[in-house]
C-alpha cells in the first residue's frame, strides 16, 4: 500500500461513528495503484524478456477467465511480467501490495463520511472487478486468511463479489482477472495459502533467468555494456551458490540491475556491488566477508 493509500485507510476506517472527530471534509487521496485501460494502451510497452511459454499461457488463462498465481523468488520479474501482460492485453492494472494488516475492507471498500453524509467508496478489488481490470495482489501470503477469502467468489466460475455492507453483488466485468504472486522460499511457519485458496489458481513458476537472458536484462535495464552485464551475472551465480552456506536471500535480478545502474553512473564496479548487492543481502559477518571476496575476485 502506497503512502497515499495508507493515509486514506487511516482517515477512513470502518465505522463512521468512530471517526466523528476526523476531518470528514478532507479530500480523499486518489488510489495511486490504478492505471486505467486508456493509460495502459497509451503507455510504452514495458520491457519484458520472456523465459519460455509464460506469455502464451497467461493469455490463455485470460481468455478462459482463469485466475493466475505466480510463484518465484523476490526480484525475478513477476511484477514486470504482470505489467507487460496488462499492456499486451490492453487491460487496466490494479496492484495491491499485501501485508498482514490488510483487511477485507481495504480490498472491498468502506463507507466514508463526506460533506453530504456517508458515501460508499469502492476498494481496489471492487473497482478492478467493475472495470474489468487485471487485479494483481503482490505477496498474497502476507495477507490474513480472512482477507484472502474475499477473493474466493471472484476466482471461480461465479466471478462475483458480494459486498456485505451495501448488499450489492458486483459481477466482474469480462476482462477482470485475478493475479496473485508469492515467494515460496520465505520461511513462514504458519503462513501459507490454504489449499482451498491455492486450488483456485493456475500456477506459473518463475525462477531467475538463465545467464544469457539475465545478462540481456541487466544490460538493457542497467544501461551497462554487455561484458559488464555478463560479469555481474557471473558474480550473481557464485553468490547464489552461497545459499547452501546459509545465505537466506540470494541476489535477485533486481539487485543486479541496481548495481549496473550505479556502474553506469560512474561508480566503481566493486563499490557498486558492495553497496547494491552484498550489503542488502546479509548482516552476518562471515557471509559478508565471503561475498566481498567473491566481488573482489570478479572485478580486479
Ligand atoms: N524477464 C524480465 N524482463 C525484463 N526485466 C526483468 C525481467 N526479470 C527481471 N527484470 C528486472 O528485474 C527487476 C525486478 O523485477 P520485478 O518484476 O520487480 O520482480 P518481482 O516482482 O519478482 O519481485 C525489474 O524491475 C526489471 O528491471
Ligand atoms: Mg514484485
Amino acid at each position: 500500500m502506497g503512502a497515499a493509500e495508507a493515509g486514506r485507510a487511516g482517515l477512513l476506517a470502518d465505522g463512521v461513528a468512530a471517526h466523528a472527530g476526523t476531518d470528514a471534509n478532507a479530500p480523499v487521496a486518489a488510489d495511486p495503484g490504478t492505471r486505467d485501460a486508456a493509460d495502459v494502451a497509451r503507455g510504452d510497452e514495458p520491457y519484458y524478456l520472456p523465459a519460455g511459454g509464460e506469455v502464451a499461457l497467461f493469455e490463455q488463462c485470460h481468455a478462459r477467465q482463469l485466475a493466475v498465481m505466480i510463484k518465484g523468488p523476490t526480484g525475478c520479474g513477476k511484477t514486470r511480467f504482470v505489467e507487460y501482460m496488462a499492456w499486451r492485453l490492453r487491460r487496466p492494472l490494479v496492484t495491491i501490495s499485501c501485508h498482514d494488516e490488510l483487511s477485507a475492507s481495504d480490498l472491498v471498500g468502506r463507507f466514508l463520511l463526506g460533506p453530504d453524509g456517508t458515501v460508499w467508496q469502492d476498494g481496489p478489488l471492487t473497482r478492478a472487478a467493475r472495470q474489468g481490470a487485471l487485479c494483481y495482489l503482490d505477496e498474497v501470503v502476507e495477507a490474513r486468511q480472512d482477507t484472502v477469502v474475499v477473493l474466493h467468489p471472484l476466482s471461480d466460475h461465479r466471478r462475483i463479489l458480494p459486498i456485505d455492507k451495501t448488499g450489492e453483488t458486483v459481477v466482474a466485468a469480462p476482462g477482470f482477472q485475478l493475479v496473485v504472486s508469492y515467494n515460496p522460499g520465505y520461511q513462514r511457519m504458519l503462513k501459507d495459502l490454504k489449499p482451498s485458496t491455492r486450488q483456485r489458481f493456475v500456477a506459473l513458476d518463475f525462477t531467475f533467468p538463465p545467464p544469457e537472458r539475465e545478462s540481456a536484462i541487466v544490460e538493457r535495464e542497467g544501461g551497462v555494456a554487455h561484458s559488464q552485464a555478463r560479469a555481474l551475472v557471473a558474480l550473481a551465480q557464485r553468490l547464489r551458490g552461497l545459499h547452501d552456506r546459509g545465505l537466506a536471500e540470494v541476489p535477485s535480478t533486481r539487485l543486479l540491475v541496481a548495481a549496473a545502474r550505479l556502474i553506469a553512473s560512474g561508480i566503481a564496479p566493486q563499490q557498486a556491488c558492495h553497496a547494491a548487492i552484498v550489503a542488502p543481502l546479509s548482516d552476518e559477518p562471515v557471509l559478508l566477508a565471503a561475498m566481498r571476496d567473491l566481488v573482489d575476485a570478479s572485478f580486479v
